[in-house]
Parts: C-alpha cells; sequence; structure tokens
C-alpha cells in the first residue's frame, strides 16, 4: 500500500475530525481519557485551534484518496507525538512508520516523546520499531507510559518534507492534551 502524508490547514479541519472520531469510536483504549475530550461533538473553533497551534497535524491519505490514518506534533518547547492512528483495514503496510516519519522529519534534531496505554503492547511494539524507548515503567494517573525517541546526530537528522511558516499571531503551543 502506498499513502502520501499531508499536513493539514486549519480549512481541513473536518477531515482531522473525521478521523479522529473514527480513532476513537474503533478503538477508544488506545487514548487516554483526555483525548477523548477532542472528539465528534468538539465545535469547529476549538479543532481549527487545535491544528494552528500544532507543529503539525497529518494524514496518511491512500491511493483512492481516503484518509487511513493520522498523527501529530504537539509543542515547541517539548516536541511530543500524539494522536496516532492507522485505519484497521490499511494496518501492517508501514502507514504508522510513513506517519512517524512525518513526525521525526518535522522534529528535526529535538528528542521527541509520547504516551502510550500501559496495556497497548502492540502501540508499544510498534513504537520500539520506530526506535522510541520507554522512559521507566509506572503508568502515570491516566494509565499512559511515557517513550522518548533522542535526537538524531547532525550527520543523520532528517530534512522536514515540507517547510510551513508560523502564521501571525498563532496561539504558542502548550502541553497537549490528548495523546
Ligand atoms: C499501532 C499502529 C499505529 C501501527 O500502525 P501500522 O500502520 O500497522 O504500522 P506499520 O505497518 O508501519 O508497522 C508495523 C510494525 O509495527 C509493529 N506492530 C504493529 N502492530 C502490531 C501488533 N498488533 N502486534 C505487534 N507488533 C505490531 C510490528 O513491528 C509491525 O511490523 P510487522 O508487520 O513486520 O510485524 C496501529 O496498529 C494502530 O493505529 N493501532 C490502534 C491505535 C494505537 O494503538 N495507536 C498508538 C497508541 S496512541
Amino acid at each position: 500500500m502506498t499513502v502520501r502524508i499531508e499536513q493539514l490547514e486549519p480549512d481541513d479541519w473536518r477531515r482531522w475530525r473525521d478521523v479522529r472520531s473514527r480513532a476513537l469510536a474503533l478503538d477508544p483504549t488506545a487514548f487516554a481519557c483526555s483525548a477523548h475530550r477532542l472528539g465528534p461533538r468538539t465545535p469547529e473553533d476549538q479543532w481549527r485551534e487545535r491544528i494552528a497551534s500544532a507543529e503539525g497535524i497529518f494524514l496518511a491519505v491512500d491511493d483512492a484518496g481516503e484518509d487511513v490514518g493520522m498523527v501529530g506534533l504537539s509543542t515547541a518547547d517539548a516536541p511530543e507525538l500524539i494522536s496516532m492512528w492507522v485505519a484497521p483495514q490499511a494496518r501492517r503496510h508501514g502507514v504508522g512508520h510513513a506517519l512517524v516519519d512525518a513526525v521525526v522529519a518535522r522534529a528535526g534534531r529535538r528528542p521527541l516523546s509520547l504516551r502510550v496505554m500501559a496495556d497497548n503492547a502492540a502501540g508499544i511494539a510498534f513504537y520500539a520499531g520506530c526506535g522510541f524507548e520507554l522512559v521507566g515503567r509506572e503508568p502515570d494517573d491516566e494509565g499512559t507510559l511515557t517513550m522518548r525517541r533522542d535526537a538524531p546526530s547532525a550527520a543523520t537528522a532528517w530534512p522536514a518534507p515540507t517547510e510551513r511558516p508560523p502564521r501571525p499571531g498563532a496561539p504558542r503551543p502548550g502541553r497537549s492534551a490528548d495523546q
């Protein structure tokens, strides 16, 4: 399966809402409670604000033009990979890796962290295969473990696929509420 990875702009908010709503409906236990706050009933302005304040929200689009996966890079100060999901029919074809690659490229030479539900063995195995390591074994109060991927050296840092200039007046990113 080949997919292209697209970075969303605020006007694309419906696409993210629809993919995210499918993710929460199909795999509710893969996401922490706080992640469920951004779901099908969230109003348009909040979707737009979340896209504008993230460093990047990316969707994977298949050959038929269907959105089959999502991921995000949350903050500038402490880059965090968030909202990782691939539609069931598209799994085990490299879509997840392609999405992580987009975030790794955007993060550049900064270390990346993420949170994963402690009982999500498949997710932890997937992230380990992407170069993330568990930071401790004690779940937080939402049941998540933190994984971290060290910054690549200058020689191996990947170029970002596209550069998006910061929007004037865009809110400064803070810690993500979702995972
Ligand atoms: C985890 C997830 C993102 C992986 O996406 P994917 O597109 O299948 O991943 P890729 O095809 O790029 O990589 C597959 C590799 O990841 C690992 N992996 C993926 N699913 C796995 C599973 N169920 N069990 C064990 N390892 C798994 C394996 O190493 C696998 O390689 P293999 O197919 O050669 O064995 C996807 O299964 C998913 O969306 N799960 C539900 C939501 C979720 O758990 N999100 C992450 C936590 S927030």
